[in-house]
């Protein structure tokens, strides 16, 4: 009988342990950008999914990688290998939709955790998931080049911060 309380104990340790974790994970309520089914953050690739960049994403909703540097300088080789052939070089768009303007299909776009939800889970026809392509971490790097790309008004990106506003310029591309 005291086995019995003993393991029961435990048994509800774990429960909870596991009930913490899961509210830590969904801190961010991921919904697939087509089905609005929650995704599941532990199909992603083993690889990238600790790193501080995805910890302070999944508190925040924000991409951390946004404008930084070091991050852009291998950014866009991930972009031309996972994206470009779909939405051209430079987000133009060809046979999916261009992805530098302020125009998005799904409005939710516009922010960090919707792109990211719309590159996890995908969205319709040619738009696979990039979860079985891509780490977690990598899909905040490609992020990041997605809204360097940008060539609409600064108003409308609402993913920069204030002070980002202040020295964004819109793309060009280097030819
Ligand atoms: C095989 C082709 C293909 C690849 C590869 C691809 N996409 Fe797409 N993508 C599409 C198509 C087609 C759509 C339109 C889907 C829809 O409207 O539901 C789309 C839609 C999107 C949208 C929604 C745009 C909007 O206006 O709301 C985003 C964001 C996006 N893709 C980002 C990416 C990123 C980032 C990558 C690389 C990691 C990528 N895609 C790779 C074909 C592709």
């Amino acid at each position: 009988m005291k086995t019995a309380t003993t393991s029961l104990i435990g048994a509800a340790f774990v429960a909870l342990a596991v009930l913490a974790v899961g509210a830590a994970r969904a801190a961010l309520d991921l919904r697939h950008t087509i089905t609005g089914e929650v995704l599941n953050l532990d199909e992603a690739l083993p690889d990238g999914r600790d790193t501080p960049g995805v910890k302070s994403f999944l508190e925040t909703g924000r991409n951390p990688y946004t404008e930084n540097p070091e991050i852009l300088a291998k950014a866009e080789p991930l972009f031309l290998s996972a994206c470009s052939g779909c939405h051209g070089h430079y987000g133009e768009g060809k046979i999916g939709p261009g992805l530098a303007d302020n125009y998005w299909t799904y409005p939710k776009n516009a922010t960090d955790q919707g792109l990211f939800e719309t590159m996890f889970g995908g969205a319709n026809g040619q738009m696979g998931p990039q979860v079985f392509n891509l780490t977690l971490d990598e899909m905040l790097v490609v992020m990041a080049w997605v809204r360097h790309l940008y060539n609409g008004p600064i108003e409308d990106a609402v993913w920069l911060t204030d002070e980002q506003k202040k020295t964004f310029k819109p793309y060009k591309p280097p030819h």
